[in-house]
């Protein structure tokens, strides 16, 4: 048993998203529950994979920027809204140069339920109670994520936009299956 919290996937990164969407900002932090147009093309070519489209979470980030301020000590779990844990997610991020993504193995503390500004839930961790077990660069690759674990990013000096499209059953599916999903289909690059 490893620690893998990632991994690539072989799926094809084009068409995405609608190519006269655009995002711009001032703010430092931007997290939206479904508002980037996900092409029909790509909701069908996921289907040949029996991966059926649900949503989508965006998270901008600005420069050198934490959502909770100057705190980059902090991890979450994303939550759903029943707050159970979330399944995995194939994220995709544009700019984002050095952010790093980092995840910790769950303690066995109770956790306390919060709300983003989209209103999604999450419960946050201190990261110095926290063993890191993993961590990423993501890219414009297609990258099956864990995220029912602590896990938070780090942003370099470059804006980050992340794109995390969320699957059907919404129901919470274990890191351990879904990766056994995609094998089976022979999706995921080996590490
Ligand atoms: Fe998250």
């Amino acid at each position: 048993m490893n620690n893998y919290c990632w991994f690539k996937t072989k799926l094809n990164a084009n068409n995405i998203i609608d190519p006269n969407w655009k995002f711009e900002t001032k703010l430092h932090y931007v997290i939206k529950y479904d508002i980037v147009p996900v092409t029909d093309e790509f909701i069908k070519y996921l289907k040949q994979f029996d991966l059926v489209y649900a949503n989508n979470m965006m998270f901008y980030r600005a420069p050198n920027s934490h959502p909770f301020g100057s705190n980059t000590l902090t991890s979450h779990v994303d939550l759903d809204h029943k707050n159970n844990l979330c399944s995995p997610a194939l994220n995709y991020v544009i700019g984002g140069e050095n952010s790093v993504m980092n995840w910790f193995k769950m303690p066995d503390e109770k956790y306390q339920v919060k709300f983003t500004p989209a209103n999604t839930a999450y419960c946050s961790f201190n990261n110095n109670e926290l063993e890191k077990i993993d961590q990423a660069e993501l890219g414009q690759d297609l990258t099956l994520v864990r995220v029912d674990i602590p896990h938070n990013v780090l942003i370099g000096k470059e804006a980050r936009l992340c794109i995390s499209i969320r699957f059907k059953p919404i129901c919470y599916r274990r890191w351990e299956d879904v990766v056994n999903f995609f094998n089976e289909r022979d999706l995921l690059i080996a590490r």
